[in-house]
């Protein structure tokens, strides 16, 4: 038993979906919750206007009667309101009428840093529009509808996950950026109390727990480094310095291993950073070439963030959510959330660890 996800949509396209699989049955959602998360993603210093336009709200088409898993996929629509700004441009099928809004001017100035350029040559395309649109991080609205499913799912083994911006002055640094018409970057850190020692396993290197992290959250927009715990600063300190002694009571004093020794949860507190680049957007374009004449010319602009290190936050959150969740599913299976939790119950009951952390 594991849980999956897959998502769909563009960023100026009809609507963003998400279908999960692998829920138990009977788990009762809280549709004001995965709401209240899609906008905290849409919060946050220095975000484009585009924000204003979108009020992401979450619809389910699938898996959910009265407010209950079914046990079956759970297939979540978060519409774009912008589209109807882009429905020629960003038609599904051949539009008629004459081109109208935006999207109508095929792009061919790659911005450096993002997928332009790359996704043009690796598709075959002749407007960059066809690769950014699904590079965009617009996306992410699927990923923390799904991420809040994760969390309610968590909560049942009272397993709380809270993402955070980790770095300091960020609104100064972002108001001299916007000034300069530059963006920033920044770090962010998820936080998940309540994780039981032993999800994720030291057997091979896909079930290791730090590494299905790091991937769900290097898999995030913008994000170039990820650590767990004390993570690269490990590597100046000395052995005596780095490890978490083990005190009666199987207690730890440090969590310097942020919560995961060999790949296993340990039931400290798991805590994963991770780096936001500077977005590629810039209103002060950077130097690129013309695919079409393949002249030096300016990159693209378009309306875009200056920083979204607090959206990130709430992203890498469901990220960490999600990811924990499927570990959870995989230890404790079971067709029914009473299946789930007894079997979760069972385990605690067996190992010697408490709830303080
Ligand atoms: C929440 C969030 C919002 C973002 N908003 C923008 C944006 O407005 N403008 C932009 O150029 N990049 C933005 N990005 C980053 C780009 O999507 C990303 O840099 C691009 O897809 C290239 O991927 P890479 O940076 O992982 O290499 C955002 C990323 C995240 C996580």
């Amino acid at each position: 038993m594991t849980l999956r996800l897959t998502t769909a949509g563009e960023s100026h396209g009809p609507a963003l979906v998400a279908i999960v699989t692998g829920l138990p049955a009977g788990l009762v959602l809280d549709r004001g919750a995965i709401d209240g998360d899609l906008a905290r993603r849409q919060e946050g210093y220095g975000r484009s206007p585009r924000q204003r336009i979108e009020t992401d709200r979450v619809e389910v088409l699938a898996g959910l009667r009265h407010g209950r898993t079914l046990g079956t996929p759970l297939a979540l629509v978060v519409r774009n309101r912008d589209h109807e700004n882009w429905a020629w441009g960003m038609s599904p099928w051949p539009p008629e009428g004459e081109p109208a809004g935006k999207g109508t001017k095929a792009v061919t100035v790659p911005r450096p840093g993002h997928a332009d350029l790359a996704g043009a040559l690796k598709f075959g395309l002749d407007d960059v529009r066809d690769a950014l649109e699904r590079a965009s991080a617009r996306q992410t609205a699927a990923h923390v509808a799904a991420g809040s499913v994760a969390k309610q799912l968590l909560r049942e083994l009272e397993v709380e996950v809270q993402g955070a911006v980790a770095t300091d002055d960020l609104e100064r640094r972002i108001d001299e950026a916007r000034a300069d018409r530059d963006t920033v970057g920044g770090v962010v850190e998820v936080r998940a109390r309540g994780v039981p020692p032993g999800l994720g396993s030291y057997a091979a290197k896909d079930e290791r727990l730090d590494a299905r992290l790091a991937a769900a959250v290097m898999g995030i927009q913008a994000v170039k480094g990820v650590e767990i715990g004390t993570g690269f600063a490990l590597a100046d300190i000395r052995g005596s310095q780095a490890h978490d002694e083990i005190l009666p009571g199987f207690t730890r004093e440090t969590n310097r291993a942020g919560g995961i020794e060999a790949g296993v949860s340990n039931g400290e507190e798991i805590v994963v950073r991770a780096a936001m680049k500077p977005l590629p957007t810039l209103m002060r374009p950077l130097q690129t070439v013309d695919l079409e004449t393949g002249e030096p010319a300016e990159a693209l602009v378009e309306r875009s963030d200056v920083a979204a290190v607090e959206a990130l936050a709430v992203v890498a959150e469901a990220a960490v959510a999600f990811e924990l969740a499927r570990a959870a599913r995989e230890k404790f299976g079971g067709d029914s959330l009473a299946d789930f939790l007894a079997a979760h119950r069972a385990y605690l009951e067996r190992i010697p660890w408490s709830r303080t952390r």
